[in-house]
């Protein structure tokens, strides 16, 4: 089997193709035959080592100095091919989805997965392009939207960011709650970001969407606290899901301001999160939007899409022959 690596931080061209023995699973496993995986703005920052202000050395000491020693892919849609023994809760060639998680492995055609670990039926609503692409922006939008905001129906919602992996998922989940969304894009999204459930769309290149809203999710973080403190109502929260480490600081020695709140750090990834975005699916509250999908081989040029932070949904590389 084909199995993509990084061999040094820097761009797409660091990725390579390793050829290795297709894996055994061991009791309580599973082998899954990967069909689409992801490419997100996680995996454009491991492999590149381009984060936030302040986070590039915490990001190297977590994983490698010289290069990342990361697998490279974060999540995964596929079908069972073997079962390791003791597992009873899959079958030889069902549909199943899940994360490989921030250590990786995903982008690959087989890999191996606890059966009680993070990998769940995928959905028949769901196609494996879908199913790729389902966890890596909803888990984020649901936790910070759901958990940490408190997002009540009624309430104004900003998305700034509206049409990528994250704020694709936030309109959406958004709307599902009850809020009342409006989105920042670049024009040639706006029709996405409509069709995703945003009622006002703005350019945020050119004017300030009108306030005030009781939360802003900042996806790029560009806003900052300067540019959302004016557009928030009182007792509002400003979720700023990408931050450098000395916004982290002061949201952390600062939560709150002026009535107001600030959010950030990451979310979590496990299996309850994971179940829970399942059943926003059911419940008709979020479904991906699929942008560009590329065969597996073009992973260098997924990967250098990614990290132009534009892409229109989410991108995905279908495995076939590579
Ligand atoms: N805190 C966490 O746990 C967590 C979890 C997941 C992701 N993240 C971070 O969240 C960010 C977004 O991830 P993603 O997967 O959603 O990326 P993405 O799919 O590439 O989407 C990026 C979005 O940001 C918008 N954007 C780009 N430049 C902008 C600007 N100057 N002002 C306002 N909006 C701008 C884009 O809009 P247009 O395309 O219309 O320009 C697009 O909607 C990344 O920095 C990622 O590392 C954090």
């Amino acid at each position: 089997m084909k199995i993509a690596s990084y061999t040094a931080y820097g761009g797409p061209e660091t990725i390579a193709f390793t050829d290795a023995p297709i894996p055994t699973p061991a009791a309580g496993e599973v082998l899954v035959r990967v069909r689409a995986a992801p490419v997100t703005a996680g995996d454009a920052r491991l492999r590149s080592g381009k984060v936030p202000r302040g986070l590039g050395l915490m990001l190297r000491a977590t994983i490698g100095w010289r290069r990342p020693r990361v697998a490279a892919g974060w999540a995964f849609s596929g079908e069972v091919a073997g079962l390791g023994a003791g597992v009873s809760e899959f079958a030889p060639g069902q549909r199943v989805f899940g994360l490989t998680g921030f250590k990786g492995g995903a982008h690959r055609e087989f890999l191996v997965i606890r059966a009680d670990g993070r990998v769940l039926p995928l959905p028949d609503s769901l196609t494996h392009e879908e199913g790729a692409a389902f966890f890596f922006g909803g888990l984020t939008a649901a936790e910070f939207l759901i958990d940490r905001a408190r997002l009540q129906p009624g309430e104004r919602l900003l998305v700034c960011g509206a049409t990528g992996a994250v704020g694709g998922a936030a309109v959406q989940i958004g709307r599902h709650l009850g809020a009342r969304v409006s989105a920042t894009a670049s024009p040639a999204n706006h029709p996405l970001a409509r069709a995703l459930g945003a009622g006002e769309v703005t350019d945020y290149r050119r004017m300030p969407p009108p306030g005030p809203f009781d939360v802003i999710l900042d996806v790029m973080g560009k806003l900052g606290w300067a540019g959302a403190r004016g557009l928030l109502a009182p007792a509002g929260r400003h979720v700023q899901i990408t931050a450098d480490l000395w916004e982290m600081l002061g949201a952390t020695l600062r939560p709150r301001r002026e009535g107001r709140r600030i959010i950030m750090g990451t979310n979590r990834d496990d299996r309850p999160s994971m179940q829970r975005l399942v059943a926003l699916h059911r419940a008709g509250g979020y479904t991906p939007a699929l942008g560009p999908v590329l065969p597996f081989a073009e992973l260098a040029r997924a990967h250098a899409i990614a990290e132009g932070f534009h892409k229109p949904g989410n991108l995905v590389v279908t495995m076939a022959a590579v």
